[in-house]
């Protein structure tokens, strides 16, 4: 507290990038300097020269909110163009379009005056459930990593930064903030990180956004092991790390362990930690200065850029890009008998909700305030296609409806064909919320068999962000998957199904029979703080190539109106060359994948994995040699005994296909290893070999660990969330409790969960004084967790006495930041 002694504590090391702006500066500015001012702006320093800058969600558009601020999508922001999110677009497997969807949403974010744009997200699709899984690219980091390094070079091309997220291990939505994912390290370095090791190594993204969980038992934002040793040690990132909304746990030890900027706005409890943490030692002051540097790089190269910028851009080319981008990805899951396209003049039924109220993006912070959003039913209008009327067929929150179903069979009789638009509402793919299943409503697949009866010719288009089970496959003669299209996907939608462009997307994530026989099951989003990734390497397509288990549609998987012939490969250990030849009537485009296995590995490796990829665009009949190159990760392998990557010597499969399910072509090549000692030697770990790892026993998987696995007791401390608060030892604890859930439930019941409600039930007390705009202090919480440990006066009584004490401070540093 003692403020007046801060000008005297002022330089210890002087970082030299932007050394004389830091010399200018005393610690208590430095300190307020690494935490927001507002919801989505940094604080400035004038007399120094500090602008503040704003930072702005998200993914697949800017969601810039120029009235009241809000980190779940809540409330309205500045119309901007709605590209299709990452789910779809890595179904393009195009790295070219994410880099020039990036540069037009850079573009729109310079021209609102945004200096980062945060996102891409790419965390790893560990489940089908993940209520963010639209927002991420892949259930394979190769394949994420790329995509997403394409997008932040097309974002910072603007000379703004892009900010990809969520790092790392942030696969659920369910205690988001107090999560804590347990993991070995082999699966955290080859799975988990090696997308963000590709961003960070081939786009140089200006900053990077921790997660909210913890890893093996430390805050991502704390996490020195995440933060230090591996992404500035090891891959040589030197932007800023800020962290994500409320995800500060221990401020001072995130400055200390590589955590650059704390968002929101913390207020002046934040700024009083850092100071007390270099005054006790905790940290030095050149732990500040060095994420000062950090922090003012980014702060005076993006403001510049932003200032350039001419405050416009070219919305209708935005549309045009975005349309182009949901026909690209669109996926052709079935075509019987060639059903699709659709001939010029064919007269259509369109049925489903969907074709006048597309789903089109997620909820939650992604959600863009679209400048326009196409219709199937308005697209069509332009398609060349006979409209033979609309039916909406279904009723959109799953309520059976027969009356809606009767018209649309009655419809669907009319016509030659049936276009039927199903897919997933609003509500099941949500910031904040894991899906509880991967089906599509009953209702919808009630319709769906009553309107195959009335016409057989019925074609499924299908919008969802995620994989879903597809029983009702047999009732449809195609079925088109257009994910979250975006703004333009239905334009797009349209465009795939007369043929004017020929789908080429292919399947960024396995689809498999049912959820049940998925690898992560049994340890997705458990209520408690522990979540165990038992499964280890074995996520998507490692699991189910290795263990043999069936799916519907393979990662990688996707048709088109033409043929695809491959020949001619060679392989080295550099790269794989081949030919291939569209042996059809029309042009399209194919998307070659090269998978490396090593049948016979003496270090246990899933069956094959994805190490180069190509979309190659071919005319009818035209032939083209490709060129994949393999890169570092082709053949490496994290070994647990040398901390390293090591590469097991040897003869490799190199196989090439069209699918990870459609090998076409395979050769062998000989690697040299590097002799590293075998990490498992010793260690039984039948299932781990075999891939069969939805059973793995206690003892198998502590070997794997290294360690026991990490007991989960709740603790009345900081980290307990609201909805843990019926373990408290307070009546006012169990109170607010038994309100959060009640409110909590009525919103489930009425079929629209309420987010900002799920927001708070996840919520750890710490994020009170994380999310307030400095209104309650560190102090207050732990007056209330000590009310919550029975301590009823006490607590109140600190309550208190911090609440008067925090305002003092609070107006008395705004007061000193405002005049020094
Ligand atoms: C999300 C981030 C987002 C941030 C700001 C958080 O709740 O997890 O992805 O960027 O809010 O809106």
């Amino acid at each position: 507290m003692k403020l007046r002694g801060i000008a005297l504590l002022k330089k210890e090391c002087v970082p030299s990038k932007n050394a004389e702006i830091i010399a200018k500066l005393n610690l208590e500015q430095k300190c307020a300097l690494l935490s927001g001012a507002g919801t989505f702006t940094t604080r400035g320093c004038p007399k120094a020269g500090v602008p503040s800058i704003t930072l702005s969600d998200g993914p697949n558009g800017v969601r810039k909110q120029a009235g009241a601020a809000d980190h779940l999508g809540l409330n309205p922001s500045v119309p901007a163009t709605c590209f299709p999110t990452a789910a779809t677009v890595a179904c393009s497997w195009d790295p070219a379009l994410g880099e020039e969807i990036g540069r037009a949403m850079g573009e729109e974010a310079a021209a609102q005056e945004v200096a980062v744009l945060l996102g891409p997200g790419l965390n790893t699709k560990r489940s089908p459930l993940c209520g963010r899984n639209f927002e991420y690219f892949s259930e394979d980091p190769y394949l994420s990593g790329k995509m997403a390094a394409a997008y932040v070079r097309g974002i910072q091309s603007e000379g703004i930064a892009a900010c990809p997220k969520h790092f790392a291990v942030n696969s659920q939505e369910l205690r988001r903030m107090a999560s804590d994912s347990v993991l070995d390290e082999r699966t955290l370095r080859e799975l988990y990180l090696t997308g963000f090791e590709i961003v960070v190594k081939e786009a140089a993204p200006k900053t990077i956004m921790s997660s909210y969980n913890l890893v093996n038992g430390t805050y991502a934002n704390e996490n020195a092991h995440l933060l230090q040793d591996i992404l500035r040690r090891d891959w040589g990132f030197s932007g800023a790390v800020v962290t994500d909304w409320g995800g500060s746990n221990d401020h001072a030890l995130g400055v200390k362990n590589g955590s650059t900027l704390e968002m929101p706005a913390p207020g002046g409890d934040a700024v009083r930690e850092l100071l007390a943490a270099v005054q006790s030692g905790k940290i030095t002051e050149a732990d500040v200065d060095a994420r000062l540097d950090e922090l003012l790089t980014l702060v005076l190269d993006t403001s510049a850029a932003v200032q350039k910028h001419s405050r416009s851009f070219d919305a209708d080319a935005h549309h045009a890009l975005a349309r182009r981008a949901a026909a690209e990805s669109a996926v052709l899951l079935k075509n019987d008998g060639g059903i699709l396209p659709l001939a010029a003049g064919a007269r259509v039924a369109v049925i489903g909700d969907f074709a006048e109220t597309p789903r089109y993006q997620g909820a939650g912070s992604s959600a863009v305030n679209s400048i326009k959003v196409d219709t199937l039913l308005d697209c069509l209008a332009q398609s060349g296609l006979q409209c033979a009327g609309f039916a909406a067929g279904f009723d959109r929150q799953g309520r059976p409806d027969a009356d809606k179903k009767a018209q649309a069979v009655a419809l669907a009789q009319k016509a030659d064909t049936v276009l039927l638009c199903l897919g997933l509402d609003e509500i099941k793919e949500s910031e904040g919320l894991d899906r509880v299943d991967m089906k599509l409503a009953d209702n919808q697949i009630e319709l769906l068999q009553a309107v195959e009866q009335a016409n057989p010719n019925t074609v499924v288009v299908l919008n969802a962000g995620a994989s879903l089970e597809t029983p009702w496959l047999a009732h449809c003669r195609a079925l088109v998957y257009g994910a979250l299209g975006g703004q333009a996907g239905a334009g797009a939608m349209v465009d795939v199904l007369t043929g004017k462009v020929n789908p080429g997307g292919k399947l960024a994530e396995t689809w498999a029979n049912a959820y049940a026989e998925t690898p992560a099951k049994d340890n997705f989003a458990g209520a408690g703080r522990t979540v165990q990734y038992r499964e280890g390497l074995y996520v998507g397509y490692r699991y189910y190539q290795t263990a043999g288990v069936p799916v519907a549609f393979p990662f990688g998987y996707g048709l088109s109106y033409t043929s695809f012939a491959y020949s001619d490969l060679k392989v080295t250990a550099d790269g794989v060359t081949l030919t291939v030849t569209n042996t059809g009537a029309r042009d399209g485009a194919e998307i070659v994948q090269v998978y490396i296995a090593k049948p016979g590995a003496e270090i246990f490796r899933p069956a094959q994995e994805l190490k180069a990829f190509a979309r190659v665009p071919l005319a009818a009949g035209e032939s083209r040699t490709v060129m994949l190159p393999l890169d570092d990760k082709a053949f490496r392998y994290w070994n647990t005994r040398t901390d390293g990557w090591e590469i097991e010597g040897g003869r490799y499969e190199v196989r090439v296909g069209a699918s990870s399910a459609d090998i076409r072509l395979t050769a062998n090549v000989d690697i040299r290893g590097t002799n590293a000692p075998d990490p498992y030697a010793g260690k039984a770990l039948p299932h781990y070999k075999s891939g069969s790892v939805k059973n793995v026993p206690d003892a198998e998987w502590e070997a794997l660990l290294g360690h026991p696995i990490p007991q989960d007791k709740v603790k009345i401390d900081r980290n307990m969330t609201l909805g843990e608060l019926n373990h408290s030892r307070s009546p006012l604890g169990w109170l607010i409790w038994a309100v959060l859930t009640a409110l909590l439930n009525a919103s489930f019941k009425k079929g629209k969960p309420d987010l900002n409600v799920l927001f708070q039930y996840n919520m750890p007390l710490r994020a009170l004084a994380k999310m307030t705009s400095g209104a309650i202090s560190m102090g207050m919480v732990d007056g209330i967790v000590m009310e919550l440990q029975g301590f009823w006066i006490i607590g109140l009584v600190r309550v208190i006495y911090e609440a008067v004490k925090n305002q003092i401070l609070n107006a008395q540093m705004e007061r000193r930041l405002r005049n020094d």
